[in-house]
Formats: structure tokens, C-alpha cells, sequence
């Protein structure tokens, strides 16, 4: 039997073992500032676009990222499986979906975690704050990659 595709199943893969997080997704444009290796950059996020890409939680940090050819981590491929993704959100947390118990369990592997961390890839803001911003954390670059095998 086929399923349909839709925006919340047109992802590049999905976790059986994971609570799909319920996260409303934007009515109207808002400002999305990514700060990443020292540059600061200022993404409008449209909702008639999202998904972006195929990667995390349509409407997530980032799914935006893949829209805007923004390299945000994502060993997994976003499907809240390594925490390489991870993310602060320094303004516009309380218009963020509320992170799964799947989510806050994986973040506990992220060096530096703080108050405000989430996972990129299952961060979803609703768009009811006009600016987001959001620090991925220098050491959390190509952190996986730099590791010896
Ligand atoms: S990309 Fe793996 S948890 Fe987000």
C-alpha cells in the first residue's frame, strides 16, 4: 500500500522509535538570524516554502538551513538520533514547539548544553515572534568529522 507524501512524511528518513513532535508551523513570514562560524545570517522564513529541504521537521532550524544552503550538522539526518544538529536559541524559545522527551534525551550527548539548547533538526518556531535567533555553537562544527576512526 502507498502512502502519501506529504509535507511531514517528504522527509529524507524518519525514526520508528521516536514521538513525531506535534509543532504548529508558521501563518506568516518571520525573521529567522543564524549565527555560525563567527557570521551572522538574517533568513526570512516564507511558510508557503516549507518544507525547505528534506531533512528534520518540516518548518525546523534545520529544514530553513538546507533552504538557504546554510551547512547546520545533521549526522543523522534529522531524525533526533545523534545530536550534532544541536542549536541555542537566544530569543524566540517560547514560540518554539515544546522538545520531546526523544529530543532532551539525545540532547544530553551535546557538549556545552545549555538552558536554551535544542536539537536544529526538531526545532520548529511558529512564526508568532518576528525575529528568532539562533547560535550553532563553534564546537559543535564538524564535530563528528574530526573525529578519528
Ligand atoms: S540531525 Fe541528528 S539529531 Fe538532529
Amino acid at each position: 500500500m502507498q502512502h502519501p507524501i506529504t509535507a511531514e512524511t517528504n522527509v529524507a528518513g524518519t525514526n520508528p522509535y521516536i514521538d513525531i513532535p506535534q509543532a504548529p508551523k508558521p501563518t506568516s513570514p518571520y525573521t529567522l538570524i543564524l549565527r555560525m562560524d563567527g557570521n551572522e545570517h538574517t533568513l526570512t522564513v516564507d511558510p508557503s516554502q516549507i518544507p525547505y529541504g528534506r531533512s528534520g521537521q518540516p518548518g525546523s532550524i534545520l529544514d530553513i538551513c538546507e533552504g538557504y544552503d546554510l551547512a547546520l550538522e545533521h549526522t543523522c539526518g534529522g531524525v533526533c538520533a545523534c545530536a550534532t544538529c544541536h542549536v541555542i536559541v537566544r530569543d524566540g524559545l517560547s514560540t518554539c514547539n515544546e522538545a520531546t522527551d526523544d529530543e532532551l534525551d539525545q540532547l544530553e550527548e551535546a557538549p556545552g548544553i545549555a538552558l536554551s539548547s535544542r536539537l536544529g533538526c526538531q526545532c520548529v518556531p511558529n512564526g508568532s515572534s518576528k525575529v528568532v535567533i539562533v547560535e550553532v555553537p563553534g564546537w559543535n562544527r564538524n564535530a563528528v568529522k574530526e573525529t578519528p576512526h
